[in-house]
């Protein structure tokens, strides 16, 4: 008989029992079971409660990278990624940066846009006019859903109307700007877009179709910049290096792409680490680096008039520090407490610092070394491990393998049967 997907109630099954139905779907054995039910410090109950029909927990080394200095204050930087050298980089960008004084960041207020999508109406132009000549008045409504968020100092605060062509014809999509101070946000927009579309319609005389936030929070913005020393940089030709890959990037979307993909390396591995909303993040990131009409990096680099490396990185930044999965799960909350951060700007700030290092750390290595060197430091260790080294032998091996140039199981053996005789 053939293995059906459809598992009517299954939501209503405690994790235990759906992790018997899946096991039985899946052939897993005991021993794969148990890693699944097998939790860190996020409890299966609770993480029962964030998502739908869970069967258990996964887990991402944390690293925290050092050496940060952000607005003339030291921050450790907790990270969440699965990729080797992510966080050696960021700390030693950081560290590359502290002889001129670190990073510098700030950010715009936190607003976010929430969409409404009206068509059907006679003349657009018109239906704008209506709109926000009762602008107050919807503001107000959309106010009524978060009494708490503007006793806080947030709520909508403006409307913008846009016409927009479309293959169906023109439509009038409202933006609701919504200050939501250190909430990720897009629930109390959604909520707010909801409870004001039937005004928008009897206004109008249109139909609402979409009532979302945009992930393209292009008022929720975070600034960094940073000035690193020739000297720190390895000298003059690194720092053309650096530049060379950059104009690259400027030029080319195959490049770029990975260029901005350093970038969010470092974003996301802290959002991650926070409990963020990490493709929030990243397709705002994106849809941001496109806005002129090309795909353009996140950052920009020039020389200064003293040779040194002026970097600087502009992104929408998405994040909370309250409400969701940043207020609940255990270890974000940690993480939170480690970076030294209270509020959902100084987050976004120091995602934009994480941002511009990593991606000053991925040129430097790029036009110099090349990458693979410093992956190849954890692969050899990893490799020495496997063939069964401990303590210092790890070292000892993964080192003498990249000084070989060979890096492999059997070379790994033969090396500690060596050491061992
Ligand atoms: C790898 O995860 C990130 C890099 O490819 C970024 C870049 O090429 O700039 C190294």
């Amino acid at each position: 008989m053939s293995k059906t997907s459809e598992l009517p109630g299954f939501y209503k099954l405690s994790p235990e029992e759906r992790l018997k139905l899946v096991q039985e779907f899946a052939g897993l054995g005991d021993g794969e079971v148990e890693l699944l039910r097998k939790t860190g410090a996020l409890e299966l109950e609770q993480a029962d409660r964030m998502i739908e029909n869970v069967i258990g927990t996964t887990e991402l080394p944390i690293g925290v990278a050092t050496n940060f200095r952000i607005n003339g204050e030291d921050h450790l930087i907790p990270m969440a990624i699965e990729e080797p050298s992510v966080v050696a980089a960021a700390s030693n960008a950081a560290k590359m940066a502290r002889p001129r004084g670190g990073f510098h960041t700030e950010s715009t207020p936190p607003v976010m846009i929430g969409q409404i999508q009206l068509v059907d109406v006679k003349n657009p132009s018109d239906a704008r006019e209506k709109i926000l000549a009762e602008k107050m008045q919807i503001l107000a409504k959309a106010n009524e859903q978060d009494p708490v968020l503007v006793k806080l100092g947030g709520g909508a605060v403006d409307l913008d109307v846009r016409i927009i062509e479309t293959f169906l014809g023109p439509m009038t999509i409202i933006h609701l700007l919504v200050d939501v101070r250190d909430a990720m946000g897009a629930n109390v927009i959604n909520t707010m877009c909801e409870a004001i579309a039937p005004m928008i319609e009897k206004f109008t005389g249109g139909r609402v179709f979409l009532r979302i936030v945009s992930n393209l929070a292009t008022h929720r913005l975070a600034r960094a910049k940073a000035t690193f020393s020739k000297e720190a940089l390895g000298g003059e030709e690194v720092v053309d290096g650096i530049l060379q890959a950059y104009a690259f990037a400027r030029a080319d979307p195959y490049r770029c792409a990975t260029h901005n993909k350093g970038v969010m390396n470092g974003v996301i591995a802290v959002a991650l680490a926070t409990a963020n909303d990490t493709r929030a993040l990243e397709a705002g990131a994106h849809a941001y680096a496109a806005m002129d009409g090309a795909y353009k990096p996140l950052t920009h680099w020039e020389r200064t008039s003293d040779g040194d490396l002026l970097g600087s990185i502009e992104l929408p930044v998405a994040v909370g520090v309250i409400g969701g999965a940043t207020a609940v799960h255990p270890v974000a909350k940690v993480c939170r407490k480690i970076l030294g951060v209270q509020t959902a700007r100084e987050l976004g700030e120091v995602l934009a610092a994480v941002g511009l290092a990593q991606n000053l750390a991925a040129m430097r290595a790029l036009a110099t070394e090349g990458i693979q060197r410093g992956h190849l430091r954890l692969h050899a260790r990893n490799v020495a491990v496997t063939a069964g080294a401990t303590g210092e032998l790890i070292d000892i091996v993964g080192k003498r393998m990249i000084e070989e140039g060979k890096v492999s199981f059997e070379r790994a053996s033969s090396i500690l049967k060596e050491l061992r005789k």
